[in-house]
């Protein structure tokens, strides 16, 4: 069962009709990230499969580096949403977690180790940040067969190797098993403006 704990600042709650606006509030912004998660995780997954097939995952690698970036920034153009992935093992640092994914990130991590799966692992609230409410989604990507090629362990060649040990001196997203939570994709978006 998919969970989203619901975090709503209401300024008279308590009173049935705000809190049913805000329910409806929170089903649409829900609904609305789950189709640019699908259009991003869609996307990112067939590129990188392409590019696998083409020419192994030491080309594919290039479709992490440079093309995943360039799809969250076009699937966040022009929608009002800023769209990424994080985890609590880092390969680019440039993909920290927000305070909001870190809290998500730190809880869903226990909920694996207490037998929950990873496709099961999803949070959504709006907060406040900085005077304005801003709406957050993260949701756990599982690792894949096809992710271990660059994020497992003994699957991963020398030569992926030495290319990741080259992009990234400082990667801690090696060693995770088929199954295991590989990081998170995460969403917001500014109500208030
Ligand atoms: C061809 C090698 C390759 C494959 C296959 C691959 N990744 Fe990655 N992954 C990378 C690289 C390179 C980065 C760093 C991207 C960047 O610089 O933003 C990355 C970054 C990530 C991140 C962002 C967080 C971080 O650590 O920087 C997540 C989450 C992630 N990968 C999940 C997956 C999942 C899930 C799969 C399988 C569906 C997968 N990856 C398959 C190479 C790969």
């Amino acid at each position: 069962m998919r969970r989203f704990a619901m975090v709503v600042a209401l300024g008279c709650a308590g009173l049935a009709a705000p809190a049913l606006a805000a329910d409806d509030e929170m089903t649409a912004l829900v609904d609305e990230a789950k189709g640019l998660m699908g259009s991003f995780g869609g996307t990112l997954k067939d590129e990188l499969m392409a590019a696998v097939k083409a020419g192994g995952p030491v080309n594919a690698i290039g479709v992490c580096n440079e093309v995943a970036p360039e799809i969250a920034a076009s699937v966040s153009e022009g929608s009002g949403w800023n769209v990424g992935r994080s985890s609590h093992r880092l390969r680019n640092p440039d993909n920290a977690p927000d305070a909001f994914t870190a809290a998500a990130i730190a809880e869903f991590l226990e909920r694996e180790a207490a037998g929950e799966k990873p496709d099961d692992l999803a949070k959504a609230a709006i907060v406040e940040e900085d005077g304005k409410r801003v709406f957050h989604i993260v949701k756990a990507i599982p690792t894949g067969d096809l992710c271990v090629n660059c994020h497992g362990g003994d699957e991963v060649t020398a030569e992926v190797e030495a290319k990741l040990a080259q992009l990234y001196p400082d990667d801690e997203a090696r060693g995770f098993s088929v199954g295991q939570m590989r990081g998170v994709f995460t969403l917001s978006k500014v109500l208030d403006d």
